[in-house]
């Protein structure tokens, strides 16, 4: 995929409705302190499309590297393990206790190449001209501005730096969300599809990554499907991501209804067990840009 579309593109977002707008707040502390508690399980889920999105970054030793929305930092340590002691990486996320939790395994690690910083993306001054990439696991999606929060990001790069992110698809072509729906749905009404709000689905178009990457001033801009199955925990592992996700946030919503929408799904996850724990599909786009 290339950006050789993007002069059609208007010069206002046509993708963002007026309701969509605004800060919901969606990132609060109680969903940080889920994040913290199951770390290694999401880990065994998003670590490979991680590991996917930093090959895409191509860290090369003695590079400086900025993680957006780090969470807990697993993807900061490894772009510091791969920067090396000449090179650096700044993590940057809202939530405080996520952030303790990747200074205490940098710690650990003796990784002293990897800093940790409380700030907004979309409106700190990381500093011009500063990081040779920018990297983000699924930490882009929630900007309520995000052609605004780009081109801030912009600015912190070196003329020509990489930019590299992984994001949600469509969510009907994930079937770590689309199965348990489907099968909540025999209990309680199917939610609405997603806009593009600030959310884990607000990139899943391409021309929307196209318009709001141009607009913030990148080129080279590639969106690449990555389709991988990933897991290998048990089933009350997966239930519980999907308790803390999209999946449980609507199911809440049916509180007389979500004790038996719960029960099919874990029925329905018998049929994904293999012997190396239970495996479903993800579907994300490989982002990739370079400041232009
Ligand atoms: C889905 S989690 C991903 C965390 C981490 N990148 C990972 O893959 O484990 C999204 C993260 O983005 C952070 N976040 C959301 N909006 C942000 C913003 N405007 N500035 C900085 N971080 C933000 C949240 O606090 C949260 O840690």
């Amino acid at each position: 995929m290339n950006d050789r579309a993007t002069a059609r593109i208007p010069m206002s977002d046509p993708h963002k409705s007026q309701q969509e707008t605004g800060t919901p707040g969606v990132w609060d502390d109680s969903r940080s302190h889920n994040w913290i508690v199951l770390q290694d399980a999401l880990e065994r889920m998003l670590g490979p499309i991680g590991d996917a999105a930093i090959k895409a970054l191509a860290p090369r030793q003695g590079e400086t590297f900025l993680d957006v929305g780090c969470g807990c930092g697993r993807t900061s340590l490894a772009l510091a393990r791969a920067a090396g002691p000449d090179g650096s990486v700044r993590g940057a996320d809202l939530s405080p206790s996520m952030l303790a939790a990747g200074r205490a395994e940098a710690s650990a690690e003796r990784l002293g190449n990897v800093h940790f910083i409380e700030a907004n993306a979309q409106t700190h001054d990381f500093g011009p001209a500063r990081f040779d990439g920018l990297f983000s696991r699924f930490g882009v999606m929630f900007f309520d501005d995000p052609a605004a929060a780009f081109s801030n990001l912009a600015k912190t790069l070196k003329p020509g730096g990489r930019l590299a992110f992984a994001c949600w698809r469509d969510r009907r072509e994930v079937e770590w969300f689309e199965m348990p729906i489907r099968v909540a749905s025999r209990h309680l009404p199917a939610p609405d599809l997603p806009g593009q709000g600030p959310g884990a689905f607000s990139l899943a178009r391409p021309e929307r990554i196209h318009f709001v990457l141009t607009a913030a001033g990148f080129s080279d801009i590639e969106a690449t499907p990555l389709d991988l199955r990933t897991g290998g925990g048990d089933i009350d592992e997966v239930l519980s991501i999907l308790k803390i996700g999209f999946v449980g946030e609507h199911i809440r919503q049916f509180p007389d209804r979500a004790e038996a929408a719960w029960e099919a799904i874990r029925r329905e996850l018998a049929d994904y067990a293999t012997p190396d724990g239970v495996f479903i599909g993800t579907g994300t786009w490989i982002v990739t840009a370079r400041r232009a």
